[in-house]
């Protein structure tokens, strides 16, 4: 297995990154041409989101056809094109497989429904009837993960809509029609691929209800899932290729598991609990401040149980199901551009292969709709009825939507300063933020301090310093809340790293004398410095 701790991701959702034909959808077509763009950025790898035949429902992760291109996107010439195109610049193309369920528009569930034995053990169906679900499990998107087909008498399970029927791993005919998707894919000179919610694949052998909570105990990291990655990596031979799986509520264990390079499943994951600090008990849909203890407690565990036991992290704050990270964690007025770059170097020097989501490295803000018909998601839509149903006002529901709403993230990238940002001539498939001036790529781009520099420096640095990529980590200034510090150590030295995560001062409990040390990188003049014994609000310094 390779080691991936030299590159940087970058991740588009085609739909608002770039639209070439002026139907105000983004399209493969343009992001060829803003492969320049990305190159310029140092990145190595660019990860889409799905672009493959799709009815939509959920912008892409509901797959009609894993070997199509949906036209509103482009077609395989396009994408061929784009594999070559960012091959010529140093950029490989990492592919997002589905693979946890298909849309039932897919053919093989179609088939599944007119009752056709070999395609119904393709998904999973059970027995029942019409108004008993075979669980109470719910869905991630809300309401029962079960729907109830009268013509077959049964019932299917859909851990997340009721258009994304969930595949059964434990049919060899559907593993052996997954690896085909991937050698496809591999031979057109796709570099990676990413796993979505790949650890939900291996369903129980007994279902049964959950009396604790919405079932997700009973089918997270489950009893096959370590069986079954091994086996598609092996027979598709994508061992030394950059794979990250999706990981849904789970836990360091089985990350290690997953990400061992001995164990040969994948390159490294992505989890979710340091996105879950503003959770009220854990729930999504209740808003609480960010809990930067628990914060600091999160990554202490992962950084160092990962290390300690050969596991890789994918490092990251933003992505196309998150809120933006600078409304979320940092702060949208007068240190907008402090705690966007802060944010960025606080996850660029742990241990770990980060990502950058498109707009993130421009420092892009929550939109604030104030309307439910500003919305698009499927989970927002279906939240705000939920919210609605158990006695939330249409203010605190949108509020609610307002920071959680994966929409927020959705919102079309900003190239320019005019209407439609750049993005497209018409007029976008979902809304820009109004207030938006500076955050866009042509302003960043004349100004040496921007966040987008900063961004280019973060990346540039793990490329120069071998401790950045495979130093190991120790934690520092545990006792202060507010500061995220710590210490990477390696072969060519070691280096500091240290964020203050709030909008005031905050003191060092330990000053540090600057004698003999340099600074690599920080957000603010670094002229000033002899000793330090303060951050200044969401000051960061990476000192070596
Ligand atoms: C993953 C994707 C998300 C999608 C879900 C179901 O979490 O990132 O966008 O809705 O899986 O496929």
């Amino acid at each position: 297995m390779k080691n991936f701790s030299k590159s940087t991701i970058y991740q588009i959702y085609p739909k608002s990154f770039c639209d070439s034909n002026g139907d105000g959808v983004g399209d493969i077509r343009g992001i060829i041409e803003k492969l320049d763009y990305i190159r310029s950025l140092g990145v190595d790898y660019i990860w889409s989101t799905p672009f493959f035949k799709s009815p939509m429902n959920d912008n892409g992760y509901d797959i009609e056809d894993y070997l199509d291109i949906n036209p509103m996107f482009g077609n395989m010439e396009d994408v061929t094109e784009l594999i070559t195109e960012a091959g010529k610049r140093g950029l490989g193309i990492i592919f997002d497989m589905v693979f946890n369920h298909t849309s039932t528009e897919h053919e093989w569930f179609k088939r599944a429904l007119a009752g056709e034995e070999k395609y119904m053990n393709y998904y999973i169906f059970r027995d029942g009837n019409a108004d008993e679900p075979p669980t109470n499990w719910q869905s991630k998107f809300g309401g029962s993960a079960w729907e109830y087909v009268p013509s077959l008498g049964k019932w299917y399970l859909h851990l997340f809509d009721v258009t994304q029927a969930d595949l059964n791993w434990d049919n060899p005919e559907v593993r052996n029609e997954l690896k085909k998707v991937i050698l496809f894919w591999k031979d057109k000179g796709v570099r990676g691929f990413r796993f979505d919610v790949v650890n939900l694949i291996s369903k129980p052998e007994i279902f049964r209800d959950d009396e604790e909570g919405d079932g997700r105990r009973f089918y997270t990291d489950g009893p096959h899932v370590h069986e079954y990655l091994k086996e598609l990596v092996a027979d598709t031979g994508i061992e030394d290729m950059l794979t990250v799986g999706e990981m849904s509520s789970t836990c360091i264990d089985h990350c290690i598991r997953y990400t061992d390079p001995g164990e040969k499943e994948l390159s490294m994951c992505f989890n979710f609990h340091h996105l879950k600090i503003d959770y009220k008990d854990g729930e999504k849909w209740e808003l609480q401040r960010p809990d930067y203890d628990k914060l600091k407690d999160i990554f202490r565990e992962w950084q160092l149980r990962m290390q300690e036991k050969n596991g890789w992290n994918a490092v990251f704050w933003c992505n196309h199901d998150q809120p933006r990270v600078v409304s979320r964690l940092g702060d949208e007025h007068k240190y907008w551009k402090e705690s966007a770059k802060m944010l960025a170097c606080s996850i660029h020097m742990l241990r770990g292969t980060p990502y950058i989501y498109q707009g993130e490295e421009i420092g892009m803000m929550n939109p604030h709709f104030d309307k439910i018909e500003d919305y698009r998601d499927v989970e927002s839509i279906n939240y705000y009825k939920i919210l609605r149903e158990s006695g939330k006002s249409k203010e605190e529901a949108l509020h609610i939507l307002g920071e959680r709403s994966r929409d927020n993230s959705r919102t079309p990238m900003q190239w320019d300063n005019t209407k439609y940002a750049g993005f497209s001539e018409a007029e976008p498939w979902i809304s820009l933020p109004e207030d938006r001036e500076g955050v866009n790529v042509y302003d960043q781009e004349a100004d040496e301090d921007s966040v987008l520099n900063f961004y280019r420096k973060l990346v540039k640095l793990r490329k120069e310093y071998e401790v950045i990529r495979d130093g190991s980590i120790e934690f520092i200034f545990d006792s202060v809340k507010e500061i995220l510090a710590y210490k990477r150590v390696g072969e060519d030295g070691d280096i500091l790293v240290l964020n203050n995560m709030s909008k005031d001062e905050v003191s060092l409990p330990q000053s540090i004398d600057m004698t003999g040390r340099k600074i690599l990188l920080s957000n603010y003049d670094e002229s000033r410095i002899s000793g330090i014994d303060v951050l200044r609000p969401y000051e960061c310094i990476v000192i070596q």
